[in-house]
């Protein structure tokens, strides 16, 4: 994989997604968003990927949003045309991955930042991450989906607070609103994902993405997310990592999931 705005690293089951535009504070302009779908569909069907981290680099943002250089001028058609195929290509696209995906904050999330980051499987954020949806005060909305994950995830009395307020809040506040799960020294982030990731590669990488899918379900409209538990719930008793994982307990071992 070759990409310019992204730098992906692979050790060891975990692959590393790095928006790599510190200059502009990674913001997503249209060839990142493009050249992260690329990279999370070819990690997302690399068997040897069981988890994934989304971060940004150097040590001041995580993404700043979008990239306002490039909107600024559009009509009402085009702005539309943006969040649907930012939506579809990039922020759902990377919610219904059955690989797990977590977001490490390193700096602001702002805008389509943020949103990137809530449409990742969980988060972890540094404690010098500012988090916010400030494009109100731009006199534009979240289009990447913010408006429905910050009420999913948070609330929508306080989900509505913040989009009006166009405020940012700090990495302590974003784990008293379980925005975020852990907030840790920026020198720490790595390798606190790092171990969280190394616990859920011990586990059955199909079961997983099951479990994604049914969480998942609680969420999509007109889906029964019951019923969609139940029906993976049965697809799990015919795959080769059920039979691993029962066996190996019967056998009182440590299981070695196929992934299959
Ligand atoms: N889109 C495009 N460029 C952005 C950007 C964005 N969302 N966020 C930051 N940048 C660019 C700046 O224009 C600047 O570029 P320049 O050096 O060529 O002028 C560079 O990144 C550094 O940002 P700067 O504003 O100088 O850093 P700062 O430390 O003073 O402020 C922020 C940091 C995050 C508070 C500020 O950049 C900001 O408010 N960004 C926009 C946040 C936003 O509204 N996001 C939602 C977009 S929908």
């Amino acid at each position: 994989m070759d990409f310019e705005n992204i730098v992906i690293e692979k050790d060891n089951g975990l692959a590393k997604v790095v928006i790599n535009r510190p200059k502009k504070l990674n913001a997503l302009n249209k060839a990142t968003i493009s050249e992260l779908h690329t990279a999370f569909k070819e990690l997302n069907a690399d068997a040897e990927v069981q988890v994934i981290l989304l971060t940004g680099s150097g040590e001041k943002a995580f993404v700043a949003g979008a990239d306002i250089s490039e909107f600024a001028h559009f009509s009402e058609e085009e702005g539309a045309t943006l969040a649907r195929k930012g939506q579809e290509i990039l922020f759902n696209f990377i919610e219904n991955l059955n690989t797990p995906v977590i977001a490490l904050i390193n700096g602001f999330a702002l805008g389509g930042g943020l949103e990137l980051a809530m449409a990742c499987h969980f988060r972890i954020a540094a404690a010098n991450a500012k988090m916010g949806l400030p494009e109100v005060s731009l006199g534009v909305i979240p289009g990447y989906g913010g408006t429905q994950r910050l009420s999913q995830l948070i609330g929508k009395g306080k989900a509505m607070e913040l989009i009006m307020t166009a405020s940012m809040i700090d990495a302590q506040e974003a784990k008293e609103y379980k925005l975020v799960n852990y907030v840790t020294s920026s020198e720490e982030l790595h390798s606190t994902a790092e171990k969280l990731a190394s616990k859920i590669m011990k586990n059955s990488p199909v079961a997983i993405g099951a479990a994604i899918s049914a969480v998942n379900a609680n969420f999509k409209e007109g889906v029964n997310g019951y019923d969609t538990e139940i029906t993976e719930f049965g697809n799990c008793f015919g795959t080769k990592d059920f039979k691993e994982g029962t066996t190996a307990f019967l056998e009182k071992r440590k299981p070695n999931f196929p992934g299959a």
